[in-house]
């Protein structure tokens, strides 16, 4: 399996705080059949900065370290920005990095509590550079939740969007379970990663993700996902199906 969102890059944000904690990480992405993963450590969050360079200096390092190690996992580099103003000066700049360092995929975080209403327009514009851009834990976002035909007009409009393992297993609560599948089954996901930051409290989870869409769905549509986080990093179009709106839920009882 390949994993495009982790933060598996030693003291560099809230993910592994020191060499050891991101071997370990790297030793239980391998114990789970993780073969590639993509360190995207936090950028422009409010309390991390994190720019292209120095990210790809810091995955050579635990590259090394890790094959040292004799752990059989390659970290590629990548990045987490979260939406600001200056994304696109940035991009110019050369301060954002795409998922694998070379490819148009680039991962972009909400706020939690929120859609910036320049979202839209910004996410259009980054396509105009040449870029894709990828929402990560839309499920998590508390605007989405209420809303999560907000997404839809993003995915119709090119963006794609990632949902976090864990959230398919509940570790997030019933509602960002039960968004995620929503999302899945309106077309509006098209990747499971495992923003995993630490071995225990948020590890992997991504065979148990990739399990829970195989019980709800089948096993042809974990294929797609899995096929799709391929697909990213050695930069080709992802398999995508015509988005559609999620279907408003009717509660025996209310209605
Ligand atoms: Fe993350």
């Amino acid at each position: 399996m390949i994993d495009i969102h982790s933060h598996i890059l030693p003291s560099i944000d809230d993910g592994a705080q020191n060499e050891e904690e991101a071997l370990a990480l790297a030793r239980a992405a391998e114990a789970e059949g993780i073969h590639t993963v993509a360190a995207t450590p936090h950028h422009q969050n409010g309390s991390f900065v994190n720019e292209a360079a120095d990210i790809r200096a810091k995955t050579r390092h635990l590259n090394d370290a890790v094959q040292a190690a004799g752990i059989n996992v390659t970290i590629i580099p990548g990045q987490e920005t979260r939406i600001h103003g200056e994304y696109l000066e940035e991009w110019e700049k050369g301060t954002i990095l795409p998922v694998g360092g070379n490819t148009d995929y680039v991962l972009i975080e909400f706020p939690l509590d929120h859609v910036p209403r320049y979202a839209s327009q910004l996410l259009y514009d980054i396509q105009l550079k040449g870029l894709i851009p990828v929402i990560v834990h839309p499920e998590r976002n508390e605007e989405i939740k209420d809303r999560p035909n907000l997404l839809y007009s993003l995915v119709k409009n090119g963006s794609l969007t990632q949902l976090t393992a864990a959230s398919l297993t509940g570790r997030f609560g019933s509602k960002a379970k039960q968004l995620s599948l929503d999302l899945l089954e309106a077309n509006l996901a098209h990747l499971i990663a495992s923003d995993a930051h630490d071995t225990e409290k948020r590890g992997f989870h991504l065979q148990e993700g990739y399990a829970a869409v195989e019980t709800k769905f089948n096993a042809r549509f974990v294929k797609q996902l899995q096929a799709n986080a391929q697909r990213l990093i050695q930069n080709e179009r992802l398999l995508i199906d015509p988005p559609e709106h999620v279907k408003k839920k009717k509660f025996l009882g209310l209605f």
